[in-house]
């Protein structure tokens, strides 16, 4: 390379300076040589002018010429001499004269003349000069110079030239070779120290000023491609996957990316002895399907479907979405051992409840945690059997997989590892209460980058990190360094796709509401709020059930002309905490319903089964608000979805202020879930909201929806693995450049 770079256009512009050098040479070298050949022929003419005059004026045979003639010849640069006369004749001449050479016209003019002429072999210098004599003849003696001994000397100075340059050529060659490497070690030597520790150098001595340029330049490229240096809110685009596509194309180009999670966002389960597609409703599906779409990479989960095996090929593999395949779904098998202690066991009893504050106890069995090192250990290896390259992007979902980004990183360490924690992260006190909590925080600083919902769960994560490891936090960049890797904690907010998919479909406000109406045999006055989402204790479920008790007593108004449908999807139902929750919630409704209702009015219609998108969106615009009490959340995606399915900017959502969504959602009726006064205040304020109110709030939650959906996440994301990988690549190329010197 130094070769190409330096050697070559030095040897090309010395080639070119010969090939203009050297004509201009030769012209000067003839030049040089005929003025030569000329001063000879006038010291010759002076030499022999008086015996030449005095033979001509004493009327001497033309044979007395011949002894004097014959001397000059002698000069073997002269070729001949004789005399012509004014009309050119030839009067006498030496006998080397030659044959046919007459004297040309031209030359007969009373000053000296010179003129050369080209022969077939060689060329002539003629100088004529006149006698000073009185004869009509006007006798001119003439010098014939033969030029091609010049004419041989200008080849020999084109030859002694060229190699000359040639000569100079290698000559500069080496010793620019020489210098640059001198330079340029001497310099690599100096910015490794530079760089080493800037401010101990900096301070102890200048910098040296040629560095100035070079560290200005690396400081802002450094600064430049720090994660969040490019915010994202500036890039005015609308956040679709076409737009994350491009994204990926061009900061990202060609990279391969791996997604992890532990639920598959294609199920195959048996239906009627038939392998039946499945799609579950999964945020972190539609958040993550784009990318991996748009990279054509390989998503990683368990295979927990009853007909998965049926459907993979011989590497555990299949091509989805089946009906037109863009990305491998590869199944990892967990035996039934593995699925109760690493999903079941420590997953949903410990993990779960301790980072969800709901008061349910976590459970920590060391059986549990054998289980889930062994399945996290499997789905590390998937991940190094499925790469394709030596630094993929693996993106890590969730609480199943504390420990996978170490592993991962021991087995790529180039590997850009983007961990994403989708629940929240308890204060270090909470967080001391598991007994691998040193072993959980390595596991998870094996990643690149560690995502949150909120900066609040960052901040619980970093002081976690400080409590119990040994290890540098750089608070103000977010930055955890444990063992040489470092970590950034950064908060994501997720959010849901815009518009979300399958919304065009869904009928008008006013007919949805006149189904639902239909469906559950309501008056078709009444006042409908809705609660949506998976049957679990950290949701609110019978905290919101006991607020509309409370409803009914401060408002007693509304019994009867108000009815709140919950839908709730059984989830882990294998647990006994999920077993207990819902129990208990079909028994508070029971008793809520006997209490203030009768045969025709139940005041809580209460679904326990799954929906399907389309039944969820036809709730959502039935109602006139929506409750999402959860006791704790890391964001709740439930709370977007309802203001994103209401296109008519009508109904009021009242949300949690333990919900990740209440520090974005700040429109809503931001409520305490354990405070059910409060929170039958609330509903109480959403009937009775006017309309208006409730469009200018609406219309804000879903502008910041809109801007803020999850290809927006995605792409924040993206955005600063890019970022990381860019840095990487100048910090190893600064490296690889340091080796280059130490090899030298
Ligand atoms: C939460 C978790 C997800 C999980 C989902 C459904 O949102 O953060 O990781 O997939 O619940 O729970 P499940 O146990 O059915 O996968």
């Amino acid at each position: 390379m130094f070769v190409l770079r330096f050697i070559l256009p030095l040897l090309l512009a010395l080639t070119s300076l010969a090939i203009v050098a050297t004509p201009l040479a030769e012209g000067l070298v003839s030049r040089w040589f005929q003025r030569d050949v000329e001063l000879r022929a006038t010291l010759i003419f002076q030499s022999v002018e008086y015996s030449l005059t005095d033979l001509w004026n004493q009327g001497k045979r033309l044979e007395s010429y011949k002894k004097l003639f014959d001397n000059i010849a002698r000069d073997e640069r002269v070729l001949a001499v004789g005399i012509c006369s004014a009309e050119g004749k030839l009067v006498t001449k030496s006998a080397q004269w030659p044959t046919n050479f007459a004297c040309p016209a031209s030359l007969l003019t009373p000053e000296p003349m010179f003129v050369v002429q080209n022969l077939d072999k060689g060329a002539l210098l003629s100088g004529s000069f006149q006698l000073p004599v009185e004869d009509t003849l006007k006798p001119r003696f003439i010098v014939l110079h033969d030029l091609s001994f010049a004419l041989q000397r200008e080849s020999e100075t084109q030859y002694y030239l060229i190699g000359f340059l040639i000569i100079v050529s290698c000559v500069a060659a080496f010793v620019t070779l020489l210098t640059a490497r001198i330079t340029m070690r001497s310099w690599i030597g100096k910015l490794r120290l530079t760089f080493s520790d800037p401010k101990a150098r900096w301070s102890q001595q200048r910098l040296p000023r040629e560095f100035v340029p070079i560290v200005r330049e690396v400081r802002q490229m450094l600064r430049d491609i720090k994660p969040g240096a490019y915010p994202l809110e500036n890039i005015k685009v609308d956040w679709t996957p076409q737009a994350l596509h491009r994204l990926l194309k061009q900061e990202l180009p060609d990279s391969e990316v791996i997604v992890v999670s532990n639920r598959e966002p294609y199920i195959h389960n048996l239906v009627d002895g038939k392998a039946v597609l499945q799609r579950p409703a999964s945020g972190v599906v539609t958040a993550l399907e784009p990318i991996t779409r748009a990279c054509k990479g390989t998503w990683i989960a368990h295979g927990s479907g009853s007909a998965d095996r049926q459907v993979v090929d011989e590497n555990d593999r299949i091509a989805v979405p089946p009906d037109h395949p863009e990305y491998a779904l590869r199944r990892v098998w967990l035996t039934p051992e593995e699925e109760e202690g690493y999903y079941y066991g420590l997953s949903n009893e410990g993990l779960w409840p301790l980072c969800h504050i709901t008061f349910v106890r976590p459970t920590f069995r060391e059986s549990d945690w054998l289980a889930y090192k062994a399945a996290n250990r499997k789905f590390a290896e998937a991940v190094v059997q499925e790469a394709k390259t030596k630094n993929p992007i693996v993106l890590v979902q969730d609480y199943h997989f504390a420990l996978l980004p170490k592993y991962v990183r021991e087995l790529l360490p180039d590997a850009t590892i983007i961990t994403f924690w989708h629940i929240p992260w308890p204060n270090p006190e909470v967080f001391s209460i598991c007994p691998w909590r040193e072993e959980i925080l390595q596991g998870l600083l094996g990643s690149s980058v560690l995502g949150f919902h909120t900066q609040f769960h960052c901040q619980n994560f970093m002081d976690s990190v400080d409590r119990f490891l040994e290890s540098h936090i750089n608070r103000d960049q977010s930055i955890i360094t444990v063992g040489g890797n470092a970590t950034l904690i950064r908060p994501y907010p997720i959010s849901i796709a815009w518009p979300p998919e399958g919304l065009a479909d869904v009928a008008a406000a006013d007919v949805c509401r006149q189904a639902v109406c239909q469906r559950f045999a309501l008056d078709k006055e009444i006042r409908i709020g809705v609660g949506i989402e998976r049957f679990d204790y950290t949701k609110g479920i019978i905290d919101r059930f006991l607020a509309i008790r409370e409803f009914l007593i401060d408002y007693p108004e509304w019994r009867g002309k108000f009815t709140f449908i919950q839908a709730a999807a059984p989830t882990r139902s294998q647990l006994s905490s999920y077993q207990t929750i819902q129990k208990e919630t079909y028994e508070v409704a029971a008793a809520i319903n006997s209490e203030f209702g009768n045969e025709h009015y139940k005041p809580i219609i209460l679904l326990g089964r799954h929906h399907e998108p389309q039944e969820v969106f036809e709730l959502f615009r039935a109602a006139d608000f929506c409750v999402v009490s959860s006791l704790h959340d890391g964001m709740n995606l439930v709370a977007k979805e309802f203001a994103a399915t209401r296109e008519d900017e009508r109904g009021v959502l009242i949300l949690s202020t333990f919900a990740g969504a209440s520090k974005e959602l700040l429109e809503a009726l931001l409520v305490n879930p354990y405070d059910a006064k409060g929170m039958a205040t609330a509903m109480h304020r959403a009937l009775m909201m006017p309309p208006e109110e409730q469009t200018d709030r609406m219309r804000l939650l879903r502008e910041m929806i809109r801007d803020n959906n999850v290809y927006y996440w995605a792409a924040h994301i993206l955005m600063d693995a890019a970022q990381l990988r860019k840095r990487a690549n100048l910090e190893s190329f600064i490296s690889e450049t340091s080796e280059q010197k130490d090899a030298l």
